[in-house]
């Protein structure tokens, strides 16, 4: 399709400012101009928007968050919000939208093309790496590696106080990311909103792994299956042993994107404009057998149902 000028839409996490710089610098090469949305869907509706051009994405590959900045929006959610986003668009003569994010960006996006017809590419970009029928989202690496990072140093008052802690990773209601820490970690548990759990056989392994010898153990939780304090105290009441809590939190989210992330949004935010001017719309772009694809946006919106009794195994024999 012959555009003349795009928007572009963010949610933060690493990664972002990297899939941002494909965006503006694949548009730039076609000729087509980009106007970045500051606030994400808020931005749209207030129609705070700014140009971007080759030099105003310089220098961004490695830093994490968003330049664009984001916010969550109520307003969004509803007819008038949309309404009013899609003025902005119309008003601002954006032919096209692209959105980079997660989740709820992308049903953001999708309600933009199915209800309003505005053109929407997505761009997968979340640590909880749930979105449907896409296998690697940006931002979910560098989480997994800034998990790593912090556990590798918990492990080590862990050993030296032979201690038992509990941390709890982020992901929401998937535990994608909890389960790629555990396993990364070599962590002795993790705690699955995917899987039920019995605190009773938790607290008979510590006490076995304990009468073996064994003293020190990382327990994960994932914040979709429980709250670390509450694992923490459990653990203690069952066992007699003290527990110490980590809750990572953001720190996760933020932070350089690893080269896995890089490679990926570019990969991605190339792909994305691609699809754009070749005339597709809500769809959300994703990588299959090494290759550039897309699905539609209505998969995507879908959170997958993981399977993890393969890892999940996997960790139990090696721990
Ligand atoms: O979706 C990304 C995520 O970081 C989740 O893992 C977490 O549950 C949530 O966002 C936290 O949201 P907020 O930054 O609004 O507290």
């Amino acid at each position: 399709m012959n555009m003349k000028k795009i928007g572009v839409v963010t949610r933060d996490c690493a990664g972002v400012n990297a899939a941002l710089r494909a965006v503006v610098r694949t548009a730039s090469a076609a000729g087509v101009e980009v106007m970045g949305v500051i606030r994400g869907y808020e931005g749209l509706i207030k129609g705070d928007l700014v140009p971007l051009d080759r030099r105003s994405v310089s220098g961004i590959i490695s830093q994490g968050g968003t330049i664009l900045k984001s916010a969550r929006s109520e307003r969004f959610f509803t007819r008038e919000g949309q309404e009013e986003a899609v003025r902005t668009v119309l008003r601002n003569e954006m032919e096209g939208l692209i959105v980079i994010g997660g989740n709820g960006s992308l049903a953001g996006g999708h309600a933009l093309a199915s209800r309003h017809g505005v053109r929407v590419v997505g761009v997968p970009a979340t640590i909880d790496n749930d979105v449907g029928g896409v296998d690697f989202s940006i931002g979910a690496d560098t989480a997994v590696n800034v998990a790593m990072d912090a556990l590798d140093k918990i492990r080590d008052t862990a050993t030296s106080l032979e201690r038992i802690f509990v941390v709890e990773v982020m992901g929401r209601d998937c535990g994608y990311l909890a389960m790629q820490v555990a396993l990364a970690g070599g962590c002795e548990e993790v705690l699955l909103p995917e899987r039920e759990f019995d605190m009773d056989s938790v607290c008979r392994e510590i006490t076995a792994g304990n009468s073996q010898g064994k003293v020190s153990w990382i327990i994960i939780v994932a914040e979709g299956r429980a709250r670390a304090e509450d694992i923490a105290s459990g653990v203690t009441r069952c066992t007699g042993f003290e527990t110490r809590i980590a809750v990572l939190g953001h720190i996760q989210r933020g932070g350089r994107p690893t080269a896995f992330d890089r490679i990926l949004a570019a990969r991605l935010g190339h792909h994305a404009v691609e699809m754009l001017l070749g005339g597709q719309a809500d769809v959300c772009v994703c990588m299959k057998n090494s290759g550039p694809d897309v699905v539609p946006l209505a998969t995507a919106v879908r959170r997958p149902t993981f399977d993890f009794r393969y890892d999940y195994q996997l960790l139990k024999v090696l721990s």
